[in-house]
């Protein structure tokens, strides 16, 4: 296997940054592609790659497929990029895929919705995504000024929208970990990227779970089937550049909005007792079923009668030897959809490389402020997830994930129940199985707790590709300029 080239690939790949408590996702529109163009030049200088990840100050950027057409890709390049990456997140079957209808569908996003046609005006298309992080407000000001200035000089680039997480405060962390909004501790199961440096403290099953080829992740390396993935390609007339995809990967974003005060509700109205009382008990119990972790992060399978703090961060578990019928970690749970693990199919090792080929890199962090007393009701103020995750092949993993897994009512034998934190569910509500011997539970009720409020499928390049998709006019200009003294070559127009 050749070493990752950590130089080259960016710094979002293999960290979350963690430790830059502040972020800025500034959604970026081009103006004037050549002034685009100039600007991306500068920034290649400035990019985090993968071996400087924990500066005090980190940038990264990613591209639409609109993006990159705009900023001078011709059709033949953009042909290179894989179908969902070309169509994007919107288009109409992708929409099914995802389950993006009814209160999801794109036409209510605020933004990566696409243009109706004869609509005024027509939204503004997101080109770029710039994502900034630093350790603390003073510094995040300062970075933030510097770019927005440099971006727009020359009348570069437009900010479209600001997506600004936050952590909840005073609940930033269970040990080193996030809290969502609905209340969990969130990232501690995340595959391990081959040759990022990471894997080596890892040994035996713990390696075969969560040590992941690097080509899962980025394009240029063997992925799961020890195959490359086909990467994009620019074809600069005389001089085509194979490697412009390699240490590339795709960025998949989703603006989620959680509905804090209906899930409450929900635990709250379907655990109280007899005489109408709420029974908080029940109420942690039912929460922790529905996503297979315990408030702190203790999985299920390891703890199952109550929540234990001392591990929160435990991942090395499976489910076919402890819990092969869900009895601990219900079948539907939001981790075991996600990511099955060695549960489905006969032969756990067999499972556990198929269930392998589908991991995501999540890089998702919170926005909007907590709210308080949720059974009190909502507040009006919009909170969720801004969904990141990073993977080479989207098709085949982020949306085999949400469509095959967490969407499926007939996931693992199940009936018709979908993922209970995800799902669009049906009028008059959705449905959620405990499994238990000798009988099971089944809990209906279930309402939409989480709402797309956005999105868009975003090609996150080498830092080497950066300077090639900056210097693409000039090279272009040259290959013309050659290809007018070899009057049999095929020529291109420039950009
Ligand atoms: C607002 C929406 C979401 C919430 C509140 C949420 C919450 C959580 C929580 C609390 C965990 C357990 C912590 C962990 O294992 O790291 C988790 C794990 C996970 N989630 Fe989500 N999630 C959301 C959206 C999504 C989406 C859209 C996907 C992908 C389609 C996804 C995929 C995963 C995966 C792959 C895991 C790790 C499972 C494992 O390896 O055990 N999540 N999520």
């Amino acid at each position: 296997m050749s070493a990752l080239e950590r130089h080259d690939v960016q710094g979002f790949v293999v960290s979350g940054y963690g430790k830059m408590r502040e972020a800025r996702y500034l959604l970026l529109g081009v103006r004037d592609p050549r002034e685009a163009r100039r600007w991306i030049g500068e920034l290649a200088g400035q990019v985090t790659a993968s071996d400087r990840a924990e500066e005090r100050r980190c940038v990264n950027v990613a591209f639409t497929c609109e993006g990159l057409a705009t900023l001078g890709l011709d059709r033949a390049e953009i042909s290179t990029f894989p179908p969902p990456f070309q169509e994007g997140m919107t288009a109409e079957h992708r929409q099914r895929i995802l389950g993006d209808t009814g209160a999801n569908h794109p036409e209510y996003w605020l933004w990566g919705r696409p243009v109706k046609s004869g609509e005024k005006p027509p939204p503004s298309q997101v080109h770029v995504l710039l994502l900034l992080f630093a350790r603390d407000e003073d510094t995040m000001a300062e970075v933030e000024g510097v770019h927005t200035q440099s971006l727009a000089a020359g009348g570069a680039l437009e900010v479209i929208r600001s997506l600004k997480p936050e952590p909840l405060p005073g609940r930033q962390s269970v040990g080193k970990f996030g809290v969502e909004h609905f209340g969990f501790a969130d990232g501690m199961s995340q595959p391990v990227v081959k040759g990022s440096g990471q894997e080596d403290k890892l040994g035996g099953d713990d390696a075969r779970r969560t040590v992941i080829e690097a080509g899962e992740f980025v394009l240029g390396y063997p992925n799961g089937y020890g195959k490359l993935t086909p990467w994009p390609r620019l074809t600069v007339p005389g001089r085509a550049d194979e490697s412009f995809g390699r240490n590339g990967t795709y960025l998949v974003v989703r603006h989620l909005a959680q509905d804090v005060a209906a899930f409450c509700r929900f635990l709250d109205n379907s655990t109280k007792g007899p005489n109408g009382e709420s029974d908080q008990e029940q109420a942690e119990w039912l929460a922790a079923k529905l996503v297979g972790r315990w408030r702190s992060g203790a999985p299920l399978v390891r703890s199952h009668h109550r929540d234990d703090p001392d591990l929160g961060s435990d991942n090395s578990f499976g489910f076919a030897a402890v819990d092969p019928y869900g009895e601990r970690c219900p079948l539907g749970a939001h981790i075991r959809r996600s990511n099955p693990r060695d549960s489905l199919g006969s032969d756990p090792y067999k499972a556990l490389e198929l269930a392998n080929l589908h991991r995501l890199v999540r890089r998702g962090r919170v926005y909007g402020s907590e709210l308080k007393n949720p059974l009190d009701g909502d507040d009006g103020h919009e909170r969720g997830l801004l969904f990141m995750c990073v993977n080479a092949n989207i098709e085949r993993q982020f949306e085999f994930v949400q469509h095959t897994w967490c969407n499926n009512p007939k996931f693992a034998g199940l009936y018709d129940e979908q993922d209970p934190l995800l799902a669009n569910q049906p009028e008059g509500g959705g449905s959620f199985t405990v499994q238990d011997a000798p009988i099971r539970e089944r809990v209906g009720g279930l309402s939409s707790f989480v709402t797309v409020r956005g999105g868009a499928y975003f090609f996150l390049p080498g830092v080497r590709a950066l300077r090639l998709l900056a210097a693409l006019e000039g090279e272009r200009a040259r290959a013309d300029g050659a290809a007018r003294r070899v009057p049999k070559r095929e020529t291109k127009a420039a950009p």
